[in-house]
């Protein structure tokens, strides 16, 4: 029986305090000489940008920076605006920038990656919804981590909100993978406790969903399993005290770790079902992964194997000696991470209208997610799950 499992990721990934220093010797063997560099004003503030601006200097790559990422979620609009002034100041077709690099969270990333596929593919950023709409490779991009949660440096994902339909729309193609991905402890502290907890609880859902999904494999079950354990092990840590680098570098490797889970097992329901929240309320993504969370994994028991989810129960260091016990364990733990950690635990506490329901539903259905669902449900089922968490 034909039982395929492909692991992709960038083909560099830089990990650890101080790892921006190897980017040049990496950068190197490319020979590229122009760049755009992807940002917003306050990762300028925070000077990251000028130290990446060091690095190319010294390289004598030239570049420019677009700084027109104004609140986070990437929306098509960032990405048109950035297009725009990418034609402004060159001609695009002649390829004038050899690539790209975005430095901040995944907000960030997204826009990059936006950019990068329409720069080489043409069209519209709409034109890629879905899976492997590309026909030709992105422009490079090249990564630089400020956050620990998105997962989005380290993955052939970029999600992109249309203002328009409210929904946020799912882009996934290997050929827009990061060649380089840097996470360097010395960007994370600045991240503020509030997103810190988002992120944070992202990275959990990122990694439990990736556990159960149709496409896991023993080698995202690992880095699955081991993230689990590391944002139970962490997180309340970064969230109280930024500058606990000890916690900070262990939630930095979960997100990494939680990224390529993410990228090569899928996720399921709760991503399908907070895109739908984020695109139509504009709620912060990893407070809704983590109310809805408990109660995916409880719509979902059914069809994941026991032993599984008594691994998921051990690694949030709550043993259990069957399935709904464990189920019952490890949703108690969730709400009590995010409890600590300040984040609500109930729908109906960040302003879901239950009417809206039935629409964000049928939307949550098609989102690219749920195809690897473990559970294969009908939008009625996905409406049961948003009026449980409410
Ligand atoms: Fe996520």
């Amino acid at each position: 029986m034909e039982n395929t499992h492909d692991f992709r990721s960038p083909a560099i990934n830089l990990i650890g305090v101080g790892a921006l220093k190897d980017l040049p010797l990496e950068l190197m063997p490319y020979k590229l000489s122009k760049a755009l560099i992807v940002t917003d004003k306050n990762i300028i503030r925070l000077g990251y940008v000028e130290i990446v601006e060091k690095i190319l200097k010294d390289l004598f790559i030239s570049y420019d920076i677009f700084d027109g990422i104004l609140h986070p979620d990437c929306t098509i609009s960032f990405v048109e605006d950035a297009l725009t002034y990418f034609k402004k100041n060159l001609n695009i077709l002649k390829k004038d920038y050899h690539f790209i690099i975005s430095v901040g969270g995944g907000t960030n990333h997204d826009c990059a990656k936006g950019i990068a596929i329409v720069a080489t593919n043409g069209g519209d950023i709409e034109d890629y919804e879905g899976y492997e709409k590309m026909t030709k490779p992105s422009l490079p991009v090249i990564t630089i981590n400020t956050t620990s949660g998105s997962g989005a440096e380290v993955s052939n994902v970029a999600i992109i909100k249309d203002e328009s339909r409210k929904v946020k729309m799912t882009i996934a193609d290997p050929k827009m993978m990061p060649i380089i991905s840097v996470n360097d402890l010395r960007f994370m502290p600045s991240m503020p406790p509030e997103i810190t907890a988002s992120s944070g609880l992202d990275v959990l859902t990122h990694s439990i969903e990736g556990f159960v999904s149709t496409e896991a494999s023993p080698v995202t079950d690992s880095l699955a399993i081991d993230a689990v354990k590391l944002v139970f092990g962490y997180l309340r840590r970064a969230y109280k005290n930024g500058n606990d680098l000890e916690a900070r570098e262990k939630m930095m490797f979960a997100n990494v770790m939680g990224g390529m889970v993410l990228n090569n097992a899928g996720l399921g329901y709760v991503h399908s079902m907070s895109h739908q929240l984020g695109g139509f309320y504009e709620e912060v993504h990893g407070s809704c992964n983590a109310i809805l969370l408990p109660h995916v994994l409880e719509y979902n028991a059914v069809s994941i194997p026991e032993e599984r989810i008594l691994k998921i129960s051990e690694a949030v260091g709550a043993k259990a000696n069957n399935k709904q016990e464990a189920i019952n364990k490890i949703n108690h733990s969730i709400q009590n991470l995010s409890e600590d950690i300040g984040i609500p635990t109930h729908l109906s506490s960040i302003g879901i209208n239950e009417n809206d329901l039935e629409l964000l539903s049928k939307n949550a259905e098609k989102d690219i997610n749920s195809l690897v669902n473990p559970r294969k449900g009908t939008f009625v089922d996905i409406m049961n799950i948003f009026k449980a968490a409410m």
